[in-house]
């Protein structure tokens, strides 16, 4: 028997003219880059954002009571992991709480360890700080990514690592690590005296069937080496309202964290992103099931449709997140040109893989997070810009 769908990711919803980053593009442009979502959020939290809008007062806050206790509940339930509520700092953001933590961490000069490729904003973050960026590649076959970790430990060991940032899941590559892989890295951080940030945004993103290992999960000593970054706003859609939580079972790193994030001013939430967070984990788990479903079954389109119509393509497996990752070595050596030209040649707006570093000149960044009818016209736009870029050379 089909099951029948509760809510309609099929919609449209027009997304120009509303002051957003990923659709403030020329109207004959398709943009499938930035990570966000072309759904709207879940309807419970729409609900409890009209309410308080309704409101009409929109003087300071404080979080409201069910903000951390609805954090901890869904990671019990969902994830097989119990936070000490008063461990879990609001933050208007992932990336303020790295770009805030790598210099709580960390000393002007230092190196912070990344796997890559991996997502840009990290860069900008340890750079921006005077810090220097330590890439310690992933391991590529020409289908999947696998941690090296003969690299990462050398990487690990040289005196000025401090702090490795950790993407759990991966972005751009999709790998969700697995408990093994997540304990070897937290060892030999610990080992060589390296702290870690585990950026999760992405966790609640994988295929139906699929879950995902919080690092601190792991072991003790996952825990009392790691700050873990958690947000609602890439599941449900809601990056525009600025939340996220830091946690750490490291009372020294915590209270670190705490104090960093406040002086930064980063710790106070507006009215609508904790109450959007509360809702998120309170109330709409059905809604985030049924995207999983449907991001899924966009993912296995888009491979399936890559692999009979443009096979000089390839498209690394992955189980989360709504970003496929596109191998087009058979096709340039400079993925930042071609995708310049699929952007001028069709109006596919595509990210380029270079910025993510490691070997992403060879790759591009699909965002599949739309109504499939828009995935299928991506899709055709992105067979011709393949089809005719040998021709425009
Ligand atoms: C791995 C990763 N971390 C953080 C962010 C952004 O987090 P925020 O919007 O909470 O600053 C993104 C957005 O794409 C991301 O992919």
């Amino acid at each position: 028997m089909i099951k029948k769908m509760k809510y309609d990711f099929d919609r449209i919803t027009d997304r120009r003219g509303t002051s957003s980053l990923k659709w403030d593009v020329s109207d004959n442009e398709l943009p499938m880059w930035v990570a966000d979502m072309d759904f709207p959020t879940a309807p419970d939290i729409i609900s409890a954002l009209k309410d308080r809008v309704t409101h009409g007062v929109f003087g300071y806050n404080v979080l409201p009571e069910e903000w951390a206790p609805s954090i901890v509940r869904w990671w019990k339930d969902r994830h097989g992991f119990e936070m000490e509520a008063d461990r879990l700092c609001f933050c208007t953001g992932v990336v303020p709480a790295i770009s805030c933590l790598v210099k709580r961490y960390t000393n002007h000069g230092d190196r912070v360890v990344v796997m890559t490729p991996a997502y840009d904003i990290f860069y900008h973050s340890i750079e921006n700080a005077g810090r220097q960026v330590y890439e310690s590649p992933l391991g590529y076959d020409g289908k999947k990514y696998e941690i090296d970790f003969a690299d990462l430990e050398e990487k690990l060991s040289h005196p000025q690592s401090t702090l490795l940032i950790l993407c759990n899941p991966h972005n751009p590559t999709g790998n969700i690590w697995t408990a093994e892989q997540l304990a070897a890295v937290g060892e030999m951080c610990s080992n060589n005296g390296v702290t870690v940030i585990s950026d999760e945004i992405h966790c609640d993103l994988t295929d139906p069937g699929y879950g995902y290992t919080p690092f601190a999960s792991v072991s003790d000593t996952c825990a009392n080496i790691s700050v873990t970054c958690i947000s609602a706003s890439k599941a449900f859609n809601i990056a525009g309202l600025q939340s996220a939580a830091v946690y750490s079972r490291n009372k020294k790193l915590f209270e670190i964290a705490v104090r960093g994030l406040n002086s930064d001013e980063l710790a106070e939430p507006n009215t609508f992103a904790a109450i959007a967070t509360a809702t998120a984990f309170g109330k709409c788990g059905d809604w985030l099931d049924e995207l999983r479903g449907y991001l899924t079954e966009n993912k296995r389109y888009a491979e399936e449709y890559i692999r009979c119509y443009i096979p000089e393509v390839h498209c690394v497996m992955s189980h989360a997140t709504y970003l496929l990752w596109l191998d087009v070595t058979k096709i340039t050596e400079d993925s930042d040109e071609l995708a310049s030209y699929i952007r001028n040649a069709t109006g596919l707006y595509l990210s380029s893989g270079g910025q993510y570093r490691g070997n992403g000149k060879s790759f591009l960044r699909m965002n599949v997070a739309c109504p499939r009818s828009v995935l299928e016209r991506g899709l055709e736009l992105l067979r011709r810009g393949i089809g005719s870029y040998g021709d425009a050379l």
